[in-house]
C-alpha cells in the first residue's frame, strides 16, 4: 500500500471511526473501524491508536461517532476520559467537544482538532529543527512521530523538518521497552520517509551518549506541568539524566495542547499503571516465573531542570518554564 504523509492515523468514515491499527506495525498496515465507542475505548486502551496528540483526535471523532450512533453524549465523553490518564490532549480534545452546542457542528470541532494538530507538527519542526545542527544525530524515546498524532509529529516533526531543510540527520530510535513503540513505530515510520535509523536496546542509550555519537536527545511528552515537568513514555527520565550526564541537551517537542497549566508540577501528574502481563510476556510467551509480581507504570515524570528546551508551534521555551493558562 502507498502510504501518504501526513499518515492517516484517525479518520471519520461517515459510519466509523478508522484508525491505522499500530498494534499490527510494522508487520502490516491495516485499518481498524471502529463502529462503537467502546470499540473505540478498546482500541484506545490497547494502543491500537496512542501518542498523546492522536489519543485526543480520536477521542473527538469517537465524539462523532457517539452522536451519530445516538448515544448519550456526556456518558460517551466520561468513557472515553476513563481510557488512559496521562495524555492530557484526551481530555483537552474532550472538553472543546463538550463546548459544542450544536450536535451538528462536532464533526467539523473533530476536523479542526486535527487539522490544528497537523500545522502545530509542522510549526514545532520548523522550530526545532533550528536547534540541530548538521550533520546531526538524534536520540529519541518511544513514537513522537506521525503515528503518536493527526500525522505529522512531534519529535519526529523536528527531525523531518531538519530533512526537509536538507540537514544531514540521522537517528538512534530507542527500543522502547515493554511495548516497543521506537523499534516497531519509530523505525517503520522514519524508514517510510527515508531518514536513517539504528533501533537501540533501551539499556544502549548510556553507551552511544558517552562515546559521544549523540548531538541532541529530543522525546514528544504526554503532559507538562506549569512549571515545566515533562510526564513522557517510562524511560524518559534516565534518558533526560544521561543526557545532562554527557553535556548532550535535551529537548521536548509539544504542541500547546499537551501543556497542563492547571497541574503545578509533576507530582500531581496521573501515572498510567498498565497490564504486568506486557513486561510479563512477549509475543504471547511468559518468560518471568510463575509466581513473580511485575511493575509496568507507562509514564515518568522528567524534572524540568533537566529539560533543555521546550518546543512547541509558539517557538522554543527555555527555563525557568512558566505555563500560564491562555
Ligand atoms: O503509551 P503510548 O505509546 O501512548 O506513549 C506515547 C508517548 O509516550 C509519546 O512519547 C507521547 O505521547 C508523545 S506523542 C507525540
Amino acid at each position: 500500500m502507498n502510504l501518504p504523509f501526513p499518515f492517516p492515523v484517525v479518520r471519520w468514515t461517515g459510519q466509523s471511526v478508522r484508525l491505522i491499527d499500530q498494534t499490527r506495525l510494522p508487520g502490516e498496515l491495516v485499518f481498524r473501524d471502529c463502529t462503537t465507542v467502546d470499540q473505540l475505548c478498546a482500541a484506545i486502551r490497547e494502543l491500537a491508536v496512542r501518542g498523546a496528540p492522536a489519543i485526543g483526535v480520536a477521542a473527538a471523532f469517537g465524539m462523532v461517532l457517539a452522536n451519530h450512533r445516538g448515544e448519550p453524549l456526556d456518558e460517551a465523553r466520561a468513557r472515553l476520559a476513563a481510557t488512559r490518564p496521562t495524555a492530557v490532549n484526551l481530555f483537552w480534545a474532550l472538553e472543546r467537544m463538550a463546548q459544542v452546542a450544536d450536535p451538528d457542528g462536532l464533526l467539523a470541532e473533530a476536523e479542526a482538532i486535527m487539522a490544528e494538530d497537523l500545522a502545530m507538527g509542522r510549526a514545532m519542526g520548523e522550530a526545532g529543527q533550528a536547534l540541530l545542527p548538521d550533520p546531526c544525530t538524534v536520540l529519541t524515546h518511544c513514537n513522537a512521530g506521525g503515528l503518536a498524532t493527526a500525522g505529522y509529529g512531534t519529535a519526529l516533526g523536528v527531525v523531518y523538518a531538519a530533512h526537509e531543510a536538507g540537514k544531514r540527520i540521522t537517528v538512534f530510535a530507542d527500543e522502547t521497552r515493554p511495548l516497543l513503540q521506537g523499534a516497531r513505530l519509530t523505525a517503520w515510520e522514519l524508514q517510510a520517509r527515508g531518514i536513517p535509523v539504528t533501533v537501540l536496546p533501551d539499556v544502549a542509550a548510556a553507551t552511544v551518549l558517552r562515546q559521544g555519537r549523540v548531538d541532541a536527545v529530543i522525546t514528544g511528552a504526554d503532559r507538562i506541568a506549569a512549571n515545566g515537568d515533562v510526564a513522557n513514555k517510562i524511560g524518559t527520565y534516565p534518558l533526560a539524566a544521561l543526557a545532562a550526564r554527557h553535556g548532550v541537551p535535551f529537548y521536548v517537542a509539544v504542541p500547546s495542547s499537551t501543556i497542563d497549566p492547571a497541574t503545578a508540577s509533576g507530582d500531581s501528574i496521573p501515572i498510567e499503571e498498565r497490564d504486568p502481563d506486557e513486561v510479563h510476556r512477549f509475543g504471547g510467551e511468559r518468560f518471568t516465573p510463575e509466581g513473580v509480581a511485575a511493575h509496568n507504570p507507562a509514564f515518568d515524570v522528567t524534572p524540568a531542570e533537566l529539560v533543555a528546551a521546550i518546543v512547541t508551534e509558539d517557538g522554543v521555551h527555555r527555563p525557568p518554564y512558566r505555563f500560564a493558562s491562555a
